[in-house]
């Protein structure tokens, strides 16, 4: 299936800069897509690309990680085992509001007469900078800058610098800056027959505990209704003008404000610097707790300043780009549009410990702000070669969560752990099991993150720990799901799951499912073998923890041994699951364009009856599991899905990208990139308003890493097979692999290898093993004889 759509951006609105996304006009129109896609964020708290001045917006989203309101969710016919609580990310405070008042007369962006306008993300200092030129109706030009962030270093901090400057006369200024909590935490309602789009509430969920003013600092303290977690909000300020200023502020529970007042003079400055903070209770903290560590951050930022807490913003930006960044020479755009998703990458994770990362990261509601499997399958393999320490704790996450997942078993009659199909605090908040708790694949996706950290970072203290009990728990609930079916030769069966494709739902012997159910079961069975073997007191306290017998591990091994894989002779491809070839496939050709996405346009019933598939699925698995699979087995199957794919997640064309890639399909590979690519930028979902798409971002970076340099990682083998690049001539990106780092220089006809920190280290080019040293840089010749050459050009 090709792709449907992909229409670039108006260039005047995005000009190619390889570090910036810059709009160099206002478009109303616009707003909704901007908002998300300037967001500035650090994996803690979030805040979309509003303006200053509160309005125009679509959502004046502000998000904390893992501030959420719980509701019962109703049922309209309840059935045991149902998930009971929903769970909602929360707006909290709006605390980025500065209003401007020259001689009384207000700068309002979409009424104002605008000279000037330039807005940018800089993805090099991690900042979102807006320049704009105003002329008031009595003809002063006011020059109006600021510059903001979610500091990196101070992960409760967001800090925006405001300066105004009348060029051409004196004035009368007045800067009033506010923080507001709309109590009902409410987002966009109209579109509340998507899926996608997060649920609204009604009545208040936020209860008001306490506020506080003092001088130019005010603080807010909430408590969510029904899941009762505590918020402080706090903003601060500095004010600097070189003539006489005054200020006032008041508060009331749910608003505050400090305004400040100044005459100017013709073409001199004044600057107000708004520090910003959030506090999410963790555990069983009080408001008043909340409150004091605002006030402790609010010293602590107040005293470093906006240009130290700059600086250091700027370091651990650069920092982030030595290890992550992927240079591409000969298109801008492809450059830019990677940049631009790593780095929204780096704003969902990079301060994301003890938290989970939503699938929309912190830059819109979408989805509710609950995790997914999008983190393990999607995102962890970036941050896994390059920020080894984010990949960990989302890991660590989930383990914390193991008890929920084991509660979660009990709750859909199984023994072992079940880890929740989407969520904040643990709990499983899928209200449609068909496409929620039944996909199952959770579990053993965690394991497959799990397994691809130990390999790649070498941490066996984290697999022979926590690792271990998550294995013994998951292998369990798969080992307890699945059964020995007489009518598939005695084969281990697994019915009544869903894929990845959640198009076909509650179905048996999903090929996906059972590949990695396997993996997992035989990777808890080799790892707990081992520790028995050479570590008989973790074994033993392991026995203790989980009430692990031995007979266990056989019965694991027993299981992943006789796996029941489906297989289809006549066409020599692994079906997707039992009944997917009986089903009538879908007539794609002959489905106009606005039916897509069909999850929004045709029953579930009607999809489910069909040969059609919303994301890759046995694709998935010819990418992960790869090594279990021939060539030929790769290019029958996917000349199988491909076709069917609709693509109406953005969690596929990334996937069939690299398989395009891998099998030499040159335009489908370039297609698919594309759209992966520009899935935000470009908005191709149409859904862009509502959040970026984390998990295509990091298909993005898998795209040039596994698709271009066709790296391969199984068993923790490092191998890269690279494809010709097309208009592209040189791709560059460093590896982070057991504590050494390499880097990967793909030209046309050849690619260098390099060590540039750490260890020797060996891999493969191809068949050629390599052992890498400091000393010399290994160079290769790119096999042209393999497939077609991939063009990359957008
Ligand atoms: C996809 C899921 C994904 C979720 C969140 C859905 O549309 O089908 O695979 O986890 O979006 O990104």
């Amino acid at each position: 299936m090709k792709p449907r759509k992909l229409s670039l951006p108006p260039g005047h609105a995005y000009p190619i800069d390889e570090w910036r996304l810059v709009e160099t006009k206002f478009y109303p129109r616009l707003l909704p897509q901007m908002e998300t896609l300037f967001t500035t964020a650090n994996g803690y708290l979030g805040i979309r690309g509003c303006h200053e001045e509160g309005a125009p917006a679509f959502q004046s989203g502000t998000f904390v990680n893992g501030f959420y309101e719980s509701w019962p969710i109703v049922y309209a016919e309840e059935a045991y085992g149902f998930a009971k609580k929903g769970q909602t990310i929360v707006n909290v405070a709006d605390s980025k509001i500065i209003n401007l008042y020259v001689d009384d007369e207000p700068f309002f962006l979409s009424k104002a007469n605008v000279l000037e306008y330039k807005r940018t993300l800089d993805m090099k200092s991690g900042t979102l900078d807006r320049e704009v030129l105003w002329e008031t109706a009595a003809g002063k030009r006011v020059l109006i800058k600021s510059r903001r962030f979610a500091s990196f270093e101070h992960k409760h901090l967001a800090l925006i610098s405001y300066e105004v400057t009348v060029l051409n006369a004196a004035a009368s200024i007045v800067i009033s800056s506010k923080t507001i909590i709309d109590t009902a935490g409410q987002f966009d309602k109209s579109a509340e027959d998507d899926p996608r789009v997060a649920k609204g509430f009604e009545d208040d969920i936020l209860a008001p505990n306490l506020k506080e003013i003092n001088d130019k600092r005010i603080i807010l303290c909430h408590t969510t209704k029904n899941s009762n977690i505590a918020i402080a909000s706090g903003v601060d300020h500095v004010f600097e003008a070189n003539s006489d200023w005054s200020v006032q502020g008041k508060t009331s529970a749910n608003y505050g404000k400090v305004v400040f007042s100044a005459e100017v003079e013709s073409g001199k400055p004044v600057r107000l610097t708004k520090f910003i903070t959030y506090y999410r209770a963790s555990g069983d903290n009080r408001p008043e707790d909340v409150k004091d560590r605002a006030e402790r951050a609010l010293n602590r930022a107040v005293t470093k300043g906006f240009d130290s807490l700059l600086a250091a913003q700027q370091e651990l930006v650069e920092d982030f780009w030595a290890r992550s960044d992927v240079r591409i020479e000969g298109d801008p755009a492809v450059q830019q549009a990677i940049r631009f998703n790593l780095f929204q990458i780096l704003q969902a994770s990079g301060r994301v410990e003890g938290n989970g990362l939503p699938a929309k990261g912190l830059t819109g509601p979408g989805y509710e702000g609950h995790y997914f499997w999008d983190t393990e399958i999607y995102v962890l393999p970036f941050l896994i070669y390059t920020s080894p320490r984010i990949a960990k704790s989302l890991i660590r996450f989930r383990y914390s969560h193991l008890d929920k997942a084991r509660k979660r078993a009990r709750e859909v009659n199984q023994v072992g752990a079940l880890y929740p199909w989407r969520t904040i605090d643990g709990d499983e908040a899928s209200a449609y099991y068909a496409a929620g708790t039944a996909a199952y694949h959770i579990n053993a996706d965690i394991i497959h993150a799990l397994r691809k950290y130990v390999e790649i970072t070498g941490d066996e203290d984290f697999l022979y720990s926590d690792g271990a009990e998550m294995l013994v728990e998951t292998a369990r609930l798969w080992n307890d799901l699945g059964f020995y079916s007489k009518r598939k030769g005695g084969r281990f069966c697994i019915n009544g799951v869903t894929g990845p494709d959640e198009y076909n739902t509650v179905v048996d012997n999903n090929t996906f499912t059972n590949l990695m159910a396997r993996e997992n079961l035989w990777y808890a069975a080799r790892t707990l073998k081992h520790i028995k073997q050479n570590m008989p007191d973790r074994y033993q306290a392991l026995a203790y923890e989980t009430g692990l017998k031995d007979a266990e591990i056989e019965e694991w091994q027993q299981a992943a041994d006789n796996m029941y894989l489906c297989y289809d002779e006549r066409l020599d491809i692994h079906p997707q699951d039992d009944s997917f070839l009986d089903k009538e496939p879908w007539d794609l050709e002959n489905t106009p364009i606005e039916k897509y996405p069909l999850l929004l346009h045709y029953h579930p019933l009607v999809i489910y009856r069909h040969q059609v598939i919303k994301q890759a699925d046995v694709v998935l698995a010819l990418l992960l599991l790869g090594d279990e699979f021939t060539h030929d087995e790769k290019k029958r199957n996917f000349d199988y899905y491909d076709r069917l794919t609709t693509g109406d997640s953005s969690l596929s064309a990334c996937i069939q990208a690299i398989m395009a890639a891998e099998l030499g399909y040159r335009d489908l590979a370039r297609e698919y990139s594309q759209y992966a690519l520009l899935m935000d930028l470009a908005d191709i979902g149409d859904n862009v308003k509502d959040g970026c798409h984390i998990a295509s971002m990091g298909g993005t970076w898998m795209v040039v890493v596994y698709g271009f340099a066709g790296l391969r990682d199984y068993d923790g083998k490092i191998r890269f097979n690279p494809v010709t690049l097309g208009r592209i001539s040189r791709v560059t990106f460093p590896l982070t692999i057991r504590g050494s780092t390499i880097q990967i220089d793909i030209k046309k006809e050849s690619v260098t290898y390099s060590l540039i920190e750490g260890e020797e280290i060996t891999v493969w080019h191809g068949e050629d093993e390599i052992h890498l040293t400091q000393a010399e840089p290994v160079t290769k010749r790119i096999d042209h004889t393999h497939g077609d050459e991939v063009d990359t050009q957008l």
